[in-house]
């Protein structure tokens, strides 16, 4: 029983979910909304998406005193959001922000973390974000009260248990506790309490392992005896696999108790496997929702779930499995043999999930998340098994899982798809003896593939509906209909852009109205003094004339777009042009200085080889701040495995050599990466560039880069530009002496252009379909260099429904040429035109004339 005779609910909310103010304004509405349903509610909530990772990095690095800026990422990430909430977070943190630096200056004396040490430093994470969490809804709602989990949750210590996992990954009871339920009932009708943290029987603090945040909800839970679990998270549910690599993927309305079970062991991430067993032995019902659609209903995890129907629900694949082969020659069938060589796995700790036997070889699988020791002991455990037999490490595969219920049942049924192995190698198959599930090992590479089209045989063609609901893109469609979606503009246009492909073959189609109003939105981040456009996005002269027309001005990365902006705009002032280079020979940074245009140095080497050329001028400095971020690994721009930027330890020798060249630093230049999500990156880019330049001295202008993301496909989020403008303008009010500029490329054009191509041929090669373009990777070579996936549809079909799942490919002669994978698609025929969205950034640029076809044209309209 909650407060008075009102009844518990437990909310939990993961990293994500608390991680920005938007999605704040969303759980207060949400725990209002319960407890006008007549709910007492229980918040548990996670650290900010991040936190637990750096401070996990902390814990790697203090031991050899090179936490370098972590500490002060982990503070800026909680004054940031503090000041997104308006809660007064200095104050509210100063003791925890004290406590946190002693444990890590701890560290860095003792040259080591003990395990408590690392269990206390790992729990600041929780610490900190509840009491941010608490001060808003105080603020909002009145009267949340915090509360330490270290008081509720306490551990408990299993025989056997070693040191590590009773402290790191310690485990509660799951009875219902009356003093505890009272003790929350005294303190009101809204607690917001800790995820993932709990306290053994010395009062000592442990932490419950990586994901711990759900199972500590399911402890407050099943403690407190709720009604309802609900675990909010950044997706609208559990799907029958996983939406970012099969679009086609349905949410699963309702699952069992046993299937939920299965299919979160099995690697769908939404929800820890822990968190299950202590709301199915009370019954509680849980329920996984979306905090950023609280609308959408989400999956249900029932008793009333369990249907009788044999059906295979997911498929899910567990990334990074270690296979363990043990070669026995004859060995094997001797009693006892089984019993020897698993004692080494016991005293290793290592727990094994699958096992497959043969005459003479017994092959394991390690989950990983189950033992992420395994790396620390691997040579002394295959030292100790091979007193038994030969040992084999095998890494890289991955656990591809059909789960649902009695399986065994409809083997026959599956026969279709099990064609898809004759292109896959499969090291092991495993029936489990509960009758939900069906795996197989294979190599990770395959692993996304082998989904898609295990997925297509099994769910999407199993005519079953009752059992799955909407994809994502549909579920995302509906929020569409709210209102109208810029991104959608070539929906209006659909006749106009057919008749252009009709006129001339394949091609580029930018929309000025589109690129206009995405120049505002950018115009429209108010502490930015000066907006460039990064032309390497899309150099057509249309498009810059209307970015000009805008006021920008141009970032160039060659003195090939340099000439190509005066070409096009002779009376230009000349500081409008950044000009950006990197290794680009001696010759470009002379005619650069000839031509008076900024100039951006990004190694120190010019300086030091050329002094001539520079000596007195005015100059930029790209400046690598440590850390890298984007969409691929390819377009990461920062950290030492980027060639771009002057690392920061060289920051005095250039000192010295400015000096010495009577140089003046007018800018300092940083850009991290390309499609960055994360509001806050520019903002954190702006805090150490501000602590380089106070460095050099005379700095006026902080350019923050570009990199700003989009949407590519239904499954992303957009990026939050009122964040990036709210975070910036914080920086601008306590850093007001310096001009903050940017330069984004892909975010002013992306949008605005789209690939048109018209279909050739059609081809089945069994289930396996293709629909074949006029145009390939010659003209946007994006899916195959980075996997990116953009939304393909059927233009000339606009409104006719999905039939099918095909390849959607080009005519160039190599096998990676495809521009979608496993689309829905609606039936398709030679001449249709094909349209993939957000391709003007990007794009034409990057294309070529691989076989003699030339690539795509670009029209404006
Ligand atoms: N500034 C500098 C110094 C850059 O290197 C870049 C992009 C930008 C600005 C613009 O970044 P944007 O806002 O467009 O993300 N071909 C890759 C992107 C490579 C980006 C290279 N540098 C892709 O298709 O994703």
């Amino acid at each position: 029983m909650g407060s008075g005779d009102s009844k518990w609910i437990v909310l939990k909310f993961g990293g994500t979910s608390v991680a920005s103010a938007e999605n704040w304004k969303n759980i207060a509405r949400v725990v209002e909304q319960r407890k006008s349903e007549g709910f007492s509610v229980c918040l548990v909530h996670s650290a900010l998406s991040g936190i637990s990772d750096c401070l996990e990095e902390i814990i790697a690095h203090a031991p050899k005193n090179n936490t370098g800026d972590l500490v002060q990422r982990v503070k800026e990430r909680h004054l940031e959001l503090g000041e997104a909430l308006d809660v007064p977070t200095e104050e509210l943190l100063a003791d925890d922000f004290s406590e946190l630096e002693h444990i890590v200056k701890g560290m860095e004396l003792i040259g080591e973390a003990s395990y408590r040490v690392q269990a206390r430093l790992l729990a600041m994470g929780e610490l900190m974000a509840t009491k941010l969490g608490a001060a808003y809804l105080n603020r909002e709602l009145g009267g949340a009260e915090w509360i330490d989990a270290r008081s509720c949750i306490k551990t408990i210590a299993p025989k056997d248990a070693n040191e590590r996992s009773l402290i790191l990954s310690a485990i509660s009871n799951t009875d219902f506790d009356e003093p505890l339920e009272q003790k929350l009932h005294k303190a009101g009708d809204l607690v917001v309490t800790q995820g993932f943290i709990g306290s053994d029987a010395e009062d000592k603090t442990v932490v419950l392992g990586r994901g711990g945040s759900d199972v500590s909800a399911a402890y407050f839970a099943a403690k407190i005896g709720a009604e309802r679990l609900e675990i909010w998270t950044d997706v609208p549910g559990l799907f029958s696999a996983n939406p970012q690599n099969v679009p086609s993927a349905r949410l699963l309305n309702h699952l069992s108790y046993e299937e939920a079970q299965e299919i979160a062991t099995n690697g769908a991430e939404v929800l820890h496997p822990r968190s299950i067993m202590p709301a199915r032995k009370h019954k509680i019902p849980i329920h996984v929702r979306c905090t950023q659609r609280p609308e959408l209903s989400g999956t249900v995890i029932s008793e009333e779930g369990a249907d009788d129907e044999a059906l295979v629900k997911t498929i899910a694949v567990r990334n990074n499995v270690i296979l363990i082969s043990m070669d026995s020659l004859g060995m094997w069938q001797q009693v006892g043999f089984l019993a020897e060589a698993f004692e080494v796995f016991r005293q290793y700790g290592l727990s094994i999930d699958l096992v497959s036997t043969s005459e003479s070889n017994v092959t394991v699988s390690l989950d990983p998340g189950l033992n992420t020791h395994f790396h620390d002991i691997r040579s002394s455990f295959v030292e100790d098994l091979g007193a038994y037999c030969r040992v084999k490490v095998i890494e890289s595969v991955s656990a591809v899982s059909l789960l649902g219920r009695r399986i065994r049942t409809i083997l026959h049924q599956l026969g279709g798809a099990f064609e898809v192995f004759e292109e896959h190698k499969v090291y092991l198959v495993s029936q489990a003896a509960n009758d939900l599930n069906f795996t197989f090992v294979v190599e990770s590479e395959q692993a996304d593939r082998l989904v898609r089209q295990l997925h297509d045989h099994v769910i999407t063609q199993s005519g079953n509906q009752a059992s799955f609901g909407l994809t994502w893109p549909e579920l995302m469609e509906d929020k569409k209909k709210e209102g109208r979606d810029v991104s959608l503009w070539w929906r209006e246009k659909q006749q106009q852009l057919i008749d252009i492909v009709e006129e001339s073959g394949p091609c580029y189609v930018y929309d000025t109205d589109t690129l206009r109003t995405y120049g505002n939105l950018v115009k429209g981040i108010e502490p930015v003094d000066r907006s460039l456009y990064a032309i390497k996005a899309n150099a057509n002269p249309d498009v810059l004339k209307t970015f000009r027309e805008l006021g920008f001005g141009f970032e160039c990365v060659s003195i090939g777009e340099v000439n190509h902006v005066i070409e096009l705009f002779p009376d230009i002032d000349r500081k409008d042009i950044l000009f950006t280079p990197n290794f680009a020979p001696r010759t470009e940074y002379a005619e650069a200085l000839e031509l008076d245009v900024n100039l951006t140095l990004d190694n120190i080497y010019p300086l030091q080889q050329w002094p001539e050329l520079f000596k007195g001028q005015e100059l930029f400095l790209r400046i690598d701040p440590g850390h890298g971020h984007g969409h691929h690994k390819h377009v990461k721009t920062g950290g030492k495995h980027s060639k771009f930027g002057i690392p920061r330890f060289e920051i005095k020798e250039v000192a010295e050599l400015v000096d010495e060249l009577d140089l003046s630093i007018k800018g300092l230049h940083a850009h991290i990466g390309s499609g960055i999500k994360d509001p806050f990156s520019w903002k954190r880019t702006a805090v150490i560039l501000h602590e380089v330049a106070k460095e050099l001295g005379g700095v006026e202008i902080l350019d923050l880069g570009g990199g700003f993301g989009i949407r590519e496909n239904e499954t992303q989020a957009h990026l939050d530009i009122q964040e990036v403008s709210n975070s910036l303008q914080k920086f601008k009010e306590a850093h007001p002496e310096y001009e903050l500029w940017v330069e984004p490329g892909r975010f002013l054009v992306a949008v605005a252009g789209v690939l048109l191509a018209s279909v050739t041929q059609l081809k089945g090669k069994g289930k396996v379909k293709y629909v074949g373009v006029d145009t390939g990777m010659n003209s946007f070579i994006r899916p195959a260099l980075y996997g990116a996936r953009h939304t393909i549809v059927n233009l000339t079909r606009l409104n006719e429904p999905n039939s099918q799942s095909v390849n959607i490919v080009g005519p160039i002669c190599e096998s990676g040429d495809k521009l979608g994978i496993d689309r829905l698609f609606p039936h398709s025929e030679e001449g249709d035109v094909v349209l993939v969205a957000n391709t003007g950034a990007y794009g034409q640029v990057m294309s070529s004339n691989y076989n003699l076809r030339a690539p795509a044209k670009d029209i404006v309209i």
